[in-house]
């Protein structure tokens, strides 16, 4: 079963008001290929430049346009008050903006600032589209430049910011131009997702549902605690953010290249990348994904692999968090099927979905199907 130990280590640490630490090291033909530090502590946004040991000289703080007036300027000051160099690299918030077009622009200005390999990192602050694109940036950049996140939506704090997936959309689909690059650190505010928009945090809460569909001991503390976490109460929220992110390490160290039983992660992703594109994203990821996680849940029960009560459980939370569980009728499924055969996971001609197990977490059942199957889905 997923590392109970660490939690529990947590939860000693937490009441002793420490840091949490704790080494996400991939491992890939058994050599140890890169290393993410997490932390998680409620109000460290202004220790950031304390909290990055031997800081170095330059910071580009890469940040979109709401985050960086909600926190972006302050973190500045932090790094400019110990007389370290910090720009704020900004573009206008939204999903429509994870393009090419702005790894481009920020390519630009790291150069126009003078941005040099071995003296500057750059930061990623923000929610999973600036951490998808400054993670992009920051590998192309000099052929890969250090750079740490800074989470500040719960979604990019339970999964985005860890784990090393980066990527743009393109006109044909989602997260379809990426590379793998892990940060060095992971440096979690609990408190940013106090002003966080309701929509954009019953959103998140749709991925961290998503670990309770992984891990059933992590469910049933959900169902436990999950009017709390709508609250907002923030030793809850640390709590759920540093449970979440273990699970996630858990898969990462064994899978670090998302070839095996890390694509667990990925449940609800087919069908929710897919309803996501074809909105043209005025779905958010999160209502998507628990689109996708209905579909493909109900796909688990249809094959044998779940009962209707562990069905009833993933439901009745998404149902709690209120995010949508149906395809809206107004979207084109065409566009939604089109979108399904460019998905990553589609091998050969058929296309893959990812199941996890209820009975073992390291063994995800695989379905595959053809595309006229996958329409009766939808
Ligand atoms: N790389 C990965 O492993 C991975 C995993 C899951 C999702 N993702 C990607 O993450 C993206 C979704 O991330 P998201 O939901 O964070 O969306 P987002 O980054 O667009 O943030 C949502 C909105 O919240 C605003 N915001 C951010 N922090 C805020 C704060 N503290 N207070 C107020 N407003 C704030 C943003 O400006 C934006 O308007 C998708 O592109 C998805 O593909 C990536
Ligand atoms: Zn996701």
């Amino acid at each position: 079963m997923i590392e109970r130990t660490l939690i529990k280590l947590y939860h000693i640490l937490s009441t002793m008001n420490e840091l949490f630490r704790m080494a996400v090291s991939p491992i890939e033909n058994g050599v140890e290929t890169q290393y993410t530090e997490i932390i998680v502590k409620p109000g460290c946004l202004s220790e950031v430049p304390e909290i990055l040991r031997k800081p170095l000289r330059r910071y580009a703080i890469i940040t979109d346009s709401i985050v960086a007036r909600l926190y972006g300027y302050r973190l500045q000051q932090c790094f400019r008050k110990i007389s370290l160099d910090a720009e704020l690299l900004e573009f206008h918030e939204g999903e429509q903006r994870k393009s090419l077009d702005t790894v481009d622009n920020l390519v630009n200005q790291l150069g126009e600032y003078g941005y040099g390999k071995k003296d500057s990192t750059i930061i990623a602050l923000g929610g999973g589209v600036v951490g998808d694109v400054a993670g992009l940036v920051a590998r192309g950049y000099m052929r890969g430049i250090h750079y740490v996140q800074v989470p500040t939506t719960l979604l990019a704090q339970v999964d985005s910011s860890l784990g090393g997936k980066t990527a743009v959309n393109t006109s044909h689909g989602k997260n379809l131009f990426g590379v793998f690059y892990h940060p060095t650190m992971d440096l979690v505010d609990p408190e940013t997702t106090l002003t966080l928009p309701e929509r954009v945090y019953r959103s998140s809460l749709a991925e961290v549902v998503k670990y309770g569909a992984i891990d059933p001991h992590f469910r049933r503390e959900l169902e436990i605690h999950l009017d709390s976490l709508l609250r907002k109460d923030i030793e809850l929220v640390s709590r759920f953010v540093l449970e979440s992110l273990i699970i996630k390490a858990f898969y990462i160290d064994k899978d670090p290249f998302d070839e095996g039983v890390r694509q667990i992660l990925n449940f609800g992703h087919t069908i929710g990348h897919a309803v996501e594109f074809a909105s043209d994203y005025n779905l958010t990821h999160g209502e998507a994904v628990a689109i996708g996680m209905n579909i493909e849940g109900r796909l688990a029960v249809a094959n044998g692999n779940w009962t209707d009560r562990e069905f009833d459980s993933l439901i009745n939370l998404l149902k709690r968090v209120g995010l949508p569980q149906n395809i809206p009728d107004y979207l084109d499924r065409k566009k939604i099927l089109e979108a399904v055969t460019q998905d990553k996971k589609r091998e050969d001609d058929s296309i893959k979905f990812v199941i996890p197990s209820q009975s073992n977490p390291l063994a995800p059942v695989q379905i595959k199907m053809k595309k006229d199957d996958v329409r009766a889905l939808i």
